[in-house]
């Protein structure tokens, strides 16, 4: 079995992947404790190290390195910023490459990478990894396109090591319009599961900035992007549909309640599994919802590994 090391491994999307993918995970880092709680719980016999990458002196050898540094600089939901501390989290990651010198790596990020302002940002990372000696190719996919009731553009930065006689070829989309399979829909994901878990979603009211847009899909449609902030989780399908008063000024239809995504929805949204949800102390309803948002979906990394080609 292939090896693999996670760095900004959160509570395991992109580790559920590997998984999939037939990889095993010797490894993994975050700074967030309930990210580690939900990941032990889910995935036991990894070595999870808690605390700042910047601290970890040495890692083990591994066949594939795997990180998805934070976005909160170029991501729709973050503050926009590109000179922030938190995009240059790509540098560990090249320490951590230059040190274990994996045969392959993959990193996933925000699709906003690519905005024109962001784009030296992005040029400056796989200036980096090549110089650690990979040839470096990346890509925007959406997470619809692998089978997740979910519309979510991330990109990929996927490398394998210069001396290995290999290239790595995207993959293509398994469902949607053109593809061999249709599109998994919201009903398809969360429609066997109770209409109205309480304690499970979000219940604070719906400020002005959330009723500034349709929030809503039906259970036949693809989910909005799963976010980190529960504030702006998209709603339930049986909540009224939105329409649309004046620019950034929309009302529900009806009096009918309405509620967002709960947390164990937003997990099966993202394509995971179910997920088991230990109850230790930092393990607050937001701090659910954060680990969830924050996640790779699970098909769409394992499609992205197991596109890798055979050096193992
Ligand atoms: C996009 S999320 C990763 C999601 C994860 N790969 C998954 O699929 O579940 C980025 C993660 O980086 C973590 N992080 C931020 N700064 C960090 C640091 N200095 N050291 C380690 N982890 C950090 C955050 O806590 C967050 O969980």
């Amino acid at each position: 079995m292939p090896t693999a090391i996670s760095l900004f491994t959160g509570c395991g999307g992109s580790d559920a992947g590997l998984a999939q993918a037939g990889f095993s995970v010797l490894m993994a880092n975050d700074v967030l404790p309930y990210a580690r709680d939900v990941y032990l719980a889910n995935h036991a016999d990894t070595d999870y190290r808690l605390g700042d990458v910047a601290e970890i002196k040495s890692f083990p050898s591994a066949d594939l390195l795997v990180g998805c540094y934070p976005c909160q600089g170029f991501s729709q939901g973050g503050v926009r910023e590109p000179s922030r501390k938190i995009n240059r989290l790509y540098l560990e990651f090249a320490r951590a490459l230059r040190t274990v010198k994996p045969k392959a790596f993959i990193v996933e990020n925000v699709a906003g990478m690519v905005r024109a302002n962001f784009r030296h940002l992005l040029k400056n990372q796989l200036a980096a990894f090549r110089r650690a000696g990979y040839r470096v190719s990346c890509e925007v996919l959406n997470s619809a396109d692998f089978g997740v009731a979910q519309e979510r553009r991330r990109i990929f930065i996927v490398g394998i090591r210069k001396d290995l006689d290999a290239v790595y070829k995207f993959p293509s989309p398994t469902h949607g319009i053109d593809a061999p399979r249709p599109f998994c829909t919201i009903r398809e994901a969360i429609g066997d599961m109770p209409h109205w878990p309480e304690g499970e979603f979000y219940a604070r009211s719906f400020h002005w900035y959330y009723m500034s847009r349709d929030r809503r899909r039906g259970w036949d449609d693809l989910s909005k992007t799963i976010v980190a902030n529960p504030r702006h989780m998209p709603l339930h399908p049986l909540s009224p549909a939105m329409i649309k008063l004046e620019h950034n000024v929309w009302k529900f239809v009806d009096d009918a309640p309405a509620r967002r995504f709960s947390y164990r929805e937003a997990a099966r949204l993202q394509g995971f599994c179910d997920v088991e949800f230990p109850d230790t102390k930092p393990g607050t309803l937001d701090m659910r919802y954060t680990v969830i948002g924050n996640a790779v979906p699970p098909p769409l990394f394992a499609a992205v590994a197991g596109a890798l080609p055979k050096i193992w």
